[in-house]
């Protein structure tokens, strides 16, 4: 997965333009990164960097780039390691081309083009190769373009440029997104919104089976029969995605300082969303899919629906539940949770379970999303753009969507009306988590841990897995979160005078055992840092987070993640990491 931009037309400064338009798709990968343009001369010039952003910016800087025509990449490896010659655009001799996607039958494709010399252990080269191959097969430029997306197999958002064709960029995509606007006197296309110009406010879509050929203040689409057809275009605020640090120092603390702002713009949201038109009572069954932190909010889910509702629900990793024996029947409901609505494998799970007869909601953050247009129903998430790749402020909000909707389901269940002041905000407990200082001192103790251990036991369990995603991702200090009562079970083995375990005890009902597994921890040496809303024999614990009382566990979901997002964040920066673009991640994986 990557993120595509392309441009055409009269601009100023248009690799500079270009450049900004990659800084914002930086969170789709940063491993790579170039531009290719078609120079005065009609010829194809490519500049290309390793890292960040900021040395492809550099590198163009020695050159000059005098053009109307510019198609630009940032890339997240899959195929082929992270090196210049495997960086986008890709070549052939009179082809250049960025692809976002994988390209299943590249092997197949370069046997077929022996003729070729290929240079890098990229998939997408062969798009490059293949379009030369068909230009000199074919009549038209446009006519090669088509016959090259006919051969491929996989996923992919293409744009090509084509020596001699001076003022077109070619378009293609399939289950991977791009959309295209006007602006002024330049065409732009792009895997996501976020980089038109603040002033456009409407764009279209260009569909699967489609060509789309971008020329100077012109979009056409055609067919795959080459007929000319209409584009839908849509309309959509564009200022309400664009972001700043402010004051802060990185996304991620910003983002953790925006729950409060996260949770209240949602709960309007949902108010306003009351009438989903859905009747929630007829679902024996409440599946959850998601990935990363998402699925521990599809985790959430599934228990919120569970204790409230008490119907079965359950919460599904969307990579293994593609391929596994599919349990569903059109009484179920299925609800698909991501942050962009185009993590690939949780928009296969919606097409798996849509195959089976099932209705769809979607829980998403992102409303023109490929999930958001493939699901039955939406449940919106308003926590605003979000840039670090580790989510934050999303997880919360999609607690509280989640809390909303068991709320509406047991509602219907019991013909009742739903009552919102069932879903209360501590706002007070959130700023005084917000601005403990605890978290950023403790940094300095965790830092010495090799081992780390977080436990809980149900909804708290929940929690401590995706604090442990949180310090995993940005400190890449190993972590793994359990059961506490699963801890005798085997992983006690490891605990010595050097691990530390982070316990969470937010449900009374889980007091005792809580007791015992810490005892257990503790007659090994190891220390416990406790975060609870109790008070636990001292012996037991060395450090302590304390939890408001005055809140259900359940509510508690939606805020008591806050202390672990901070230290993981504290921890990140203490060990000189950057929190917001963690090494080998991406914040939207939109590959399988
Ligand atoms: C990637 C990101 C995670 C994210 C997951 C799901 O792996 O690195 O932070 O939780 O994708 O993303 P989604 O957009 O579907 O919520």
């Amino acid at each position: 997965m990557c993120g595509i931009y392309g441009i055409i037309g009269k601009c100023k400064n248009i690799d500079k333009v270009a450049i900004n338009a990659l800084y914002e798709l930086e969170y789709r990968g940063y491993d790579s990164s170039g531009i290719a343009f078609l120079n005065t001369n009609k010829e194809i010039k490519v500049i290309k960097s390793t890292g960040k952003i900021e040395n492809l910016e550099k590198n163009i800087n020695n050159h000059e780039v005098s053009t109307e025509c510019l198609i630009a990449h940032t890339r997240w490896a899959t195929h082929g390691k992270i090196s210049t010659s495997n960086a986008h655009p890709h070549t052939s001799e009179n082809v250049a081309i960025v692809h976002n996607g994988i390209i299943t039958n590249y092997e197949e494709l370069k046997n077929k083009l022996n003729s070729y010399k290929f240079y890098g252990e990229c998939d997408s080269e062969v798009i490059a190769k293949l379009m030369d191959y068909n230009l000199q097969r074919s009549k038209t430029a446009l006519e090669a373009f088509c016959k090259t997306i006919k051969e491929l197999k996989g996923s992919y958002a293409i744009e090509c440029i084509v020596k001699g064709e001076y003022n077109t960029i070619f378009i293609a995509r399939k289950e991977s997104p791009i959309y295209v606007c006007k602006y002024k006197d330049t065409v732009i296309a792009s895997s996501d919104l976020i980089t038109f110009p603040k002033q456009t406010s409407t764009y279209f879509e260009v569909s699967e089976n489609q060509i789309c050929e971008l020329k100077k203040s012109k979009i056409k689409f055609f067919d795959l029969e080459l007929n000319e057809i209409k584009g839908t275009s849509k309309k959509y605020d564009i200022n309400e995605n664009k972001v700043s640090l402010n004051n802060y120092s990185h996304f991620m603390l910003k983002e953790i300082f925006d729950i409060p702002k996260a949770l209240n713009d949602t709960m309007k949201k949902l108010e306003s969303s009351d009438k989903l038109n859905i009747d929630l009572s007829r679902f024996e069954k409440v599946h959850f899919i998601a990935c990363g932190t998402a699925y521990h909010s599809a985790c959430v889910g599934a228990f919120m629906v569970q204790s409230l509702c008490g119907i079965d629900a359950q919460s599904h990793i969307a990579s293994e539940w593609i391929d596994s024996p599919t349990l569903c029947n059109k009484n179920h409901l299925f609800v698909m949770i991501s942050q962009s609505g185009e993590t690939f494998d949780t928009i296969l799970a919606l097409k798996k379970a849509k195959q089976n007869g099932c209705i769809c909601l979607s829980i998403t953050n992102t409303s023109y999303s490929t999930l958001a247009n493939l699901s039955d129903y939406v449940l919106p998430i308003v926590a605003g753009k979000e840039v670090a790749v580790a989510s934050t402020k999303v997880y919360n909000a999609c607690n509280l969507a989640c809390l909303y909707l068991a709320n509406k389901i047991k509602a219907e269940r019991q013909n009742l009306e739903l009552n919102l002041n069932d879903i209360k905000i501590d706002y007070n407990e959130i700023t005084k988590l917000l601005n403990a200082e605890f978290e950023k001192e403790f940094a300095n103790t965790l830092i010495n841990y090799k081992t780390i251990f977080f436990l809980g036991k149900c909804e708290d369990y929940i929690t401590a897995m995706e604090a442990s995603l949180k310090l995993k991702e940005i400190t890449y200090i190993n972590s793994s979160a359990y059961p506490s009562g699963e801890l005798k079970h085997g992983t006690l083995a490891l605990v010595d005078n050097e691990t530390l375990i982070i316990a969470y005890l937010t449900n009374a009902n889980y007091t005792d055992k809580m007791i015992s597994a810490l005892s257990e921890v503790k007659a090994r040496g190891g220390k416990v840092l406790l975060l609870s809303n109790q008070t636990l024999p001292k012996a037991l614990v060395d450090y302590s987070i304390k939890l408001s009382s005055g809140n259900s566990s359940i509510n508690m979901l939606l805020y008591s993640i806050i202390p672990m997002q901070k230290l993981a964040y504290y921890t990140a920066i203490k060990l000189n990491k950057n929190p917001d673009k963690p090494r080998n991640l991406a914040k939207s994986v939109t590959v399988a």
